[in-house]
């Protein structure tokens, strides 16, 4: 229903702080950096983003595969979330920006006339730094979206969107015999598994997360980074962070952004043991950051 929304044959294109980069050695590349990749689900070319008068992205062309996590990485201010923020057309909410470029999901233009920004937000889901769990209880943070997108239409088939849900998140165990209390009295992990089952409730195809771990403690941030493992299978995954460790241990596929440029991009394991920029390189080892 909704990828139909994006398959517009033709239309007008128009269109956080960081933690020092202390490493001196390279990221461990994960176990999962070969795992098979799909077809390309997002293909951006030439986008360019202005604040006012001032550009913060040039000319980003880079096509995003399905099935896969890649991440966005590079120093604080280089352009990472204003990019993560094109794909589903956040920037459209900050006044006075401006995107030019194309940026096309499954072949759709997604700035075209006829695409509705909050469809297209529902298809392609958003999970940010800080959680943030709507001031209701457990399960309405779940049905709400499904509620207002008519996914359901009795209340047994709501239960089962919102049980199937949280159980993608990895939180149902954990959650099952309070579905009723308000999802603010999660913990943090709990809060932001809280909030990527709110995504996944409304069938997303693309799940974008902006430094969804920054705000956890370790135990958390490994509980969501087993969990993005076990969502690629299923949807195509883009997820900043400013810890090159965690990119290469969730990641397939790497872009690193300076100065709102895209200065390489290519396999994980090709960018944290081979990289061809020298400026890649003084990233990932902490030469700046
Ligand atoms: N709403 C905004 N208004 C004006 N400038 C912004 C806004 N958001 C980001 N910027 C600027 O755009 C550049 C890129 O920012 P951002 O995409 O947030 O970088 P990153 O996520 O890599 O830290 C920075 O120079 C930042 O100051
Ligand atoms: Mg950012």
């Amino acid at each position: 229903m909704k990828s139909r929304i994006l398959r517009a044959p033709e239309g007008t294109s128009n269109g956080g702080a960081s933690e020092p980069a202390t490493l001196t050695t390279v990221p461990t590349v994960g176990a999962h950096a070969s795992a098979p990749m799909g077809p390309i689900k997002i293909a951006a070319r030439d986008v360019s983003v202005f604040y006012g008068d001032k550009q913060a992205l040039f000319d980003v062309s880079l096509d995003i595969p399905d099935k896969t996590v890649t991440a966005l990485i590079g120093p604080s201010g280089c352009g990472k979330s204003t990019f993560l923020r094109t794909m589903n057309r956040m920037n459209d909410t900050i006044p006075g920006t401006r995107v030019t470029g194309r940026i096309e999901m499954d072949g759709g233009d997604i700035n075209d006339r006829k695409i509705d920004p909050v469809l297209l937000r529902a298809q392609v889901g958003m999970v940010f730094q800080k959680p943030n769990p709507f001031p209701k209880s457990i399960y309405e943070n779940v049905a709400y979206g499904p509620k207002i997108h008519g996914l359901a239409s009795t209340k047994g088939e709501m239960d089962e969107i919102v049980q199937k849900s949280l159980k993608r998140a990895g939180l149902w165990d954990e959650v099952a015999d309070r579905l009723h209390s308000p999802g603010t009295g999660l913990s943090g992990g709990q809060q932001q598994r809280l909030v990527i089952a709110r995504a996944i409730a409304v069938e997303p195809e693309v799940i974008l997360m902006d430094e969804p771990c920054s705000a956890l403690d370790p135990i958390a941030t490994a509980k969501i980074e087993e969990l993005i493992d076990e969502l690629r299978e299923r949807y195509c995954i883009v997820i900043v962070t400013h810890s090159m460790a965690q990119a290469a241990r969730v990641s397939q596929r790497t872009a690193f952004f300076h100065m709102g440029k895209l200065v390489e991009t290519g396999d994980t394991e090709e960018i944290f043991t081979n990289p061809r920029e020298r400026r890649t390189l003084d990233y990932i080892t902490g030469r700046f950051g």
